[in-house]
C-alpha cells in the first residue's frame, strides 16, 4: 500500500526551494513579444534606480539559468518590477514568460550598472533614449525623485518597430503624471518636466522614424522646440539599446561634444546594452 504523507511533505516535494528565491506577485502580458512582472523584494536588497540583476530560473539540468535584467520599478518600491522580451527559443524567456503569480523566480541580489546618477555630471536636461525593452531601467528613474530634483527638463525617447510595442512605456507615463503619491514625494507639478517622444519605424503612427535619424535632421529638436540642439554645458543622457542602437547614438552624441562617464568618472552621458546579439 502507498504511504500517506502530510501536505507539507508532499508540497515540499513538488516545489523545491530555489535559491535566493522571490515570489511573483502580478503579471501582464503587452504583446506576442513583450510582458511586464513583478517579484517581491528580498529585505535585503538595496539598488540605484537604473541598475539590474541577475533573475532566472532553474534549468533543466537543475543549476540555475540566469540573464541580466534591468529593474524597472524605483528604488523606494516594496515590489520590484521587470519588463521582458520574449524570445520563443531563448533558454530563459521561452520559459519565463509562462511564469503565474504565487511562482518563484532567482534573483540574485546583486545589483550593478552605469545608468545611475552617480555617473553623469550635474547638468539641466536630462535625456533617455531608449528602443525595445531598453525602456527598463528609464521606467526605474522616471519615478526616482532624484531624477526631478536633478533636473529641470527629461525627456525620454522611445522607439519601437510596432505601435503596441509603446504601450507599456507610455501607460507607465501617463500613471506617472496622474499618481498623486508619487506629487506627494516628489511635489506637486514634477511630472510637467517629463517630455515623452516615442517614434515607430515598421508601422504608422504619429511619428515615424530612427531616432538617431530625427537626431540627425534636426526633427527632435523642431519638434520640441530645442534651440541649438544638445549642448555639452546643459544636456545629460542616458541609453539603453541593442549594440547597434547604442554604438550610433554615442555617436551623435559625441559629436554634440558629449563624453561617455562611468561609476568612477561622471561625465555627460552612459550607455547600457538592453541585449547582447
Ligand atoms: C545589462 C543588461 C540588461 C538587460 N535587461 C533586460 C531587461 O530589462 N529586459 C529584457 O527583456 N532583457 C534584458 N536583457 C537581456 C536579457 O539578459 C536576456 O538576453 C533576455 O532575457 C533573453 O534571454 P534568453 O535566455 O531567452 O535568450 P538569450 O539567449 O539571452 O538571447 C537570445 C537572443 O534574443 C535577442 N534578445 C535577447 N534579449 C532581448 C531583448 N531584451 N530585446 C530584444 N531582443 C533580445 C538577442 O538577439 C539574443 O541574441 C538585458 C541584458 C543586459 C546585458
Ligand atoms: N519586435 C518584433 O516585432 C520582433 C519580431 C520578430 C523578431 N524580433 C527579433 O527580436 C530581436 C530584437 O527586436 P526588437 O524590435 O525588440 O529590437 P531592435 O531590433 O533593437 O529594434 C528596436 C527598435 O530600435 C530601432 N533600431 C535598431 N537599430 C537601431 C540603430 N542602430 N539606430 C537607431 N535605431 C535602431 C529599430 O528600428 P528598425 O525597425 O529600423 O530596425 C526598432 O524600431 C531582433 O533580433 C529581431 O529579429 C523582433
Amino acid at each position: 500500500m502507498t504511504e500517506m504523507k502530510s501536505v507539507t511533505e508532499a508540497t515540499a516535494v513538488k516545489a523545491p526551494v530555489l535559491p535566493d528565491a522571490q515570489t511573483v506577485l502580478d503579471v501582464k502580458h503587452w504583446t506576442d513579444s513583450l510582458f511586464s512582472f513583478k517579484v517581491s523584494r528580498p529585505a535585503s536588497l538595496r539598488f540605484r534606480s537604473g541598475e539590474f540583476v541577475m533573475i532566472g530560473l532553474l534549468g533543466d539540468n537543475g543549476k540555475p539559468l540566469l540573464r541580466a535584467y534591468s529593474i524597472a520599478s524605483p528604488s523606494w518600491d516594496e515590489e520590484l518590477e521587470f519588463y521582458s522580451i520574449k524570445v520563443q527559443d531563448g533558454p530563459l524567456t521561452s520559459k519565463l514568460q509562462h511564469i503565474k503569480p504565487g511562482d518563484q523566480i532567482i534573483l540574485r541580489p546583486k545589483p550593478v550598472g552605469t545608468l545611475v546618477h552617480d555617473a553623469l555630471l550635474p547638468g539641466k536636461r536630462l535625456w533617455f533614449f531608449a528602443t525595445g525593452t531598453g525602456f527598463a531601467p528609464f521606467a526605474s528613474l522616471l519615478r526616482e525623485p532624484q531624477t526631478y530634483e536633478d533636473y529641470d527638463e527629461i525627456i525620454i525617447t522611445h522607439t519601437c518597430r510596432e505601435v503596441a510595442e509603446l504601450e507599456y512605456g507610455r501607460q507607465l507615463i501617463e500613471n506617472i503624471r496622474q499618481d498623486e503619491m508619487l506629487a506627494e514625494l516628489m511635489g506637486e507639478g514634477f511630472a510637467d518636466k517629463i517630455r515623452y517622444y516615442p517614434t515607430t519605424t515598421r508601422e504608422e503612427s504619429p511619428k515615424m522614424g530612427r531616432i538617431t535619424e530625427l537626431l540627425k535632421d534636426g526633427t527632435v529638436f523642431a519638434d520640441l522646440g530645442i534651440e541649438g540642439g544638445i549642448q555639452a554645458e546643459t544636456d545629460r543622457a542616458m541609453v539603453c539599446g541593442s549594440l547597434a542602437f547604442n554604438h550610433d547614438i554615442k555617436a551623435i552624441l559625441e559629436e554634440f561634444g558629449l563624453r561617455e562617464g562611468a561609476n568612477s568618472d561622471p561625465k555627460e552621458f552612459v550607455i547600457e546594452k538592453a541585449f547582447v546579439g
